[in-house]
């Protein structure tokens, strides 16, 4: 078994994506864990995107996620890491699959909707950020 960070951004939220969001995960078959729904702290955002502090999108992606509520998610199954990055699909939009989430739904980067980890070390930090 293995644990994910998933989180819904301002914009899946805006545009009343949720459920569609978290009923493909529950059909692949993951288990969600635990989810709630805030605005973050800017702190919160920044110590979550910490690795990419420095590059120029930085700025832009801790205002826009600490600027409206985003769905924070602990899901479980296994392989839960790779299969959640999968069903997101690539971050640019225009590298992911039709039937990814990004795929059907995004059309930038800035708007790619959806957070996933990319390690089960980043989803043992992102778990501990976001849920104490
Ligand atoms: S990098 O440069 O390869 O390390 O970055 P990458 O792993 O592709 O993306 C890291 C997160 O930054 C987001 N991102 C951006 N946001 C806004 N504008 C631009 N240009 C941009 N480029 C990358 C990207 O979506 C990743 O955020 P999450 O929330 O994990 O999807």
């Amino acid at each position: 078994m293995e644990r994910t960070f998933l989180m819904i951004k301002p914009d899946g939220v805006q545009r009343q994506l949720v459920g569609e969001i978290i009923s493909r995960f529950e059909r692949k078959g993951l288990v969600l864990k635990s989810m709630k729904m805030l605005v973050p702290d800017r702190s919160t955002v920044e110590r979550h995107y910490a690795a990419h502090a420095g590059k120029p999108f930085f700025d832009a992606i801790v205002s826009n996620v600490s600027s409206a509520s985003v769905v924070a998610m602990i899901w479980e199954g296994p392989e839960a890491i790779t299969l959640a990055r999968k069903l997101m699909g690539a971050t640019k939009p225009a590298d992911s699959e039709p039937g990814t989430i990004r795929g059907d739904f995004a059309s930038t980067t800035e708007l790619n909707l959806i957070h996933g980890s990319d390690s089960p070390e980043a989803a043992a930090e992102e778990i501990s950020i976001w849920f104490n």
